[in-house]
């Protein structure tokens, strides 16, 4: 018998290389104009995403659920209050019976370990849609949002202002992948974990100061300064992280034509002013739209692989 190929997973960015990722954003950029002309190809014709949910979400579910009907196919809504998993099924026993049943699966959770246990256990693809370490599926929204805008991230400056959370250690990598330099700026004791900079030295610079971040950057970004599973911070957080928001006075010491994004929710008047986030230099909304398209192309790469 000729074994099972193994299936072709996406835990973290580092599971695309380069040429690979570059190949996801091109594509999901021709996908959204086909898209809006309203000629989407049934790319996932009799295809069925499980999407398992064991924190809330609103892009993240509607661009998945909304992305796989666009192209044919039709998604599953699993949240532990519903499922098995609530009740303590072991990851491995859920992995083996839904990834028998469907053709991708999604999952949002806490530990990134528990991504690996379900994706080593899962004979079909299996993607990270967000945890307590990482969310690649949004760098793919911001990869492209920035291409479309400038162009190549390639030889750029990215400021990351607030914590030191799973979108930081994702742009992290992220910059290494697309060649740009990180400077990050949060409190003390909140920057990323050695284990998410040391094999990035190079591309990173962390401070404790923002201006020094964003001084002529070509990319500012924040985003909550309480992540989900931290809500019992949050009142101190806000004390902390209070000099951490980004302004228009910030923003003002990027380079001129630089982008302002957030993955969004955002909290106006905590780690952005309303201000930043209504101006034409942010392009919050448009790169929400865009998870759709990057994990439309993201999807399309994985069942071919
Ligand atoms: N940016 C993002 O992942 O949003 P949701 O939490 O609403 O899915
Ligand atoms: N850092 C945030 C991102 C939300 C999309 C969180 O993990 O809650």
């Amino acid at each position: 018998m000729v074994p099972a190929k193994a299936p072709r997973h996406f835990l973290t960015l580092n599971d695309v290389n380069k040429t690979e990722l570059n190949a996801i954003i091109q594509r999901a950029i021709e996908l959204k104009a086909l898209l809006r002309a309203g000629k989407a190809p049934e790319l996932l014709k009799d295809k069925v995403l499980a999407m398992i949910f064991e924190k809330n979400s609103t892009r993240t579910r509607v661009s998945f659920e909304s992305g796989v009907a666009k192209l044919g196919g039709q998604a599953i809504f699993l949240s532990t209050k519903d499922s098995q998993l609530g009740r303590g099924e072991p990851i491995e026993d859920a992995a083996r019976c839904i990834a028998s049943m469907v053709d991708m699966v999604m999952i949002r959770t806490y530990a990134h370990t528990t991504v690996q246990r379900f994706a080593e256990y899962s004979r079909v693809p299996v993607i990270n849609g967000l945890t307590d370490e990482y969310h690649p599926c949004q760098l793919l929204a911001d990869i492209q949002t920035y291409v479309e805008h400038r162009g190549s991230l390639a030889g750029k400056t990215v400021a990351w202002v607030g914590d030191g959370n799973n979108m930081c250690n994702t742009y992290i990598q992220a910059a290494e992948l697309c060649d740009f330099e990180i400077r990050i700026a949060t409190p003390k004791g909140f920057e990323p974990e050695d284990i998410y900079v040391t094999p990035y030295k190079k591309r990173v610079k962390i401070s404790n100061d923002p201006k020094k971040a964003v001084a002529s950057a070509d990319l500012v970004v924040t985003d909550t300064w309480a992540s989900m599973g931290q809500e019992d911070e949050k009142k101190q957080r806000e004390k902390i992280f209070s000099g951490y928001q980004v302004t228009k006075e910030l923003m003002s010491l990027a380079k001129p034509d630089a982008l302002f994004m957030h993955c969004l929710p955002a909290y106006r008047g905590k780690e952005v002013s309303a201000d930043v986030l209504d101006t034409p230099d942010s392009v919050v909304w448009e790169e929400a739209e865009n998870r759709m398209h990057a994990q439309n192309a993201l999807m399309e790469f994985l069942l071919a692989h």
